[in-house]
């Protein structure tokens, strides 16, 4: 009995020691350790061997069974590191791979681009880009830009306001922040702000949310030909360097003179008609698109602000304003503003 507790553990030992992996090492372990191993069975039965044998046996086989758990427990360990190694090999992941199938990066709205386009060259002129707020108060909006009371622009069939607060309206136009610019800061003034403004209006060229540019410039001597050299610069920059620029009279309660301003077509060159001799459908035949507003600050706006250094008889400028859909619109030849905002994919993808 003594000799055989010797071969089993000479046998186990060599078994542990060719072990694979550690599925083999439980089956060994059941083998050798387990409740119907022979090993066991012996122990189990010590009490029945004869007296002068009981030492001898149950000690040997008692210490046969703690050097093979513990050589199982060391062969364990080892091959558990080395099965983690095999795996963390095997399921290395290059995450500096692009993924499958790659994904087309984002870009600016092309609203956005346009918008950024625009402030660059106003910054390039010497003007600041600052923004405000698209809640706005009657006083802004209307008020100080010499709207009088009645005035249609103020009709709720127009403007959308705060049924909590009639007072308080989305604002219709970026020209509120002539006022709240010109009360920030005295003159002279240079300022662009870009941002949306919102009207009840709706159809393939309106949208009740739409962007706007506003620009100011308030100074001493600053004329309307001032203006035309502004708007020239900036249109150049926006539709081409062989375009110009022209102002119609028109009428603003907030600029006097106002006027409307165009840009040379820059389909037709300006001529009204294309190579073919069909009439150019971009300008309708005139050689001029309409681009926005503009004219020279009336003195009654100043006024609203002369506690801060405007003073009428001492400074005086221009402003400007346009849309940002139109002129997008214009260059990228999209004929419906709405898609603007349907957020098609399909659609803005085209405008990198
Ligand atoms: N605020 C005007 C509008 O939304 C556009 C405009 C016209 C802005 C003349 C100006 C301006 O600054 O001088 O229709």
């Amino acid at each position: 009995m003594f000799d055989r507790v010797a071969e089993i553990q000479t046998e186990a030992e060599a078994a542990i020691g060719a072990g694979v992996n550690t599925a083999e090492l439980e089956e060994l372990r059941v083998r050798y350790l387990g409740r119907k191993a022979e090993l066991t069975t012996i122990l189990r039965g010590i009490a029945e061997l004869p007296a002068e044998e009981r030492g001898k046996v149950g000690g040997a086989a008692n210490k046969a069974r703690k050097s093979l758990e513990s050589q199982l427990e060391a062969k364990a360990a080892q091959l558990d590191a080395s099965e983690l190694d095999a795996r963390l090999t095997a399921d290395q992941i290059d995450v500096t791979l692009p993924g499958a199938p790659s994904r087309p990066s984002g870009h600016l709205h092309l609203i956005t681009r346009t918008m950024r386009q625009i402030e660059d060259v106003m910054v390039g002129l010497g003007y600041r880009v600052m923004e405000g707020p698209e809640i706005e108060h009657d006083y802004y909006n209307f008020t100080a830009l010499n709207h009088p009371e009645g005035h249609p622009a103020r009709m709720l069939q127009d403007t959308f306001y705060l049924q909590s607060h009639p007072e308080v309206l989305l604002r219709t136009h970026t020209s509120p922040m002539q006022i709240r610019a010109m009360e920030t800061q005295g003159p002279p003034i240079f300022i662009v702000v870009p941002g949306k403004v919102y009207r009840r209006d709706s159809d393939a060229t309106h949208s009740p949310m739409f962007h706007q540019i506003e620009g100011l410039a308030i100074g001493e001597g600053i004329t309307l030909a001032d203006l035309q050299g502004t708007l020239l610069e900036m249109l150049r920059a926006i539709f081409g360097e062989s375009r110009e620029a022209r102002m119609r009279p028109h009428f603003f309660p907030f600029t006097e003179p106002s006027v409307e301003f165009d840009v040379s077509c820059f389909q037709c060159e300006g001529t009204g008609s294309l190579a073919d001799g069909e009439r150019c459908n971009l300008c309708k035949g005139i050689g001029w698109i309409e681009v926005g507003g503009a004219g020279m600050v009336d003195p009654n706006v100043l006024g609203f602000v002369e506690g801060n250094g405007y003073d009428a008889e001492r400074v005086q400028g221009f402003a400007f304003g346009m849309g940002v859909e139109r002129i997008a619109m214009l260059r990228h030849g999209v004929p419906d503003l709405r898609r603007f905002f349907d957020n098609d994919v399909r659609v803005l993808g085209q405008f990198l």
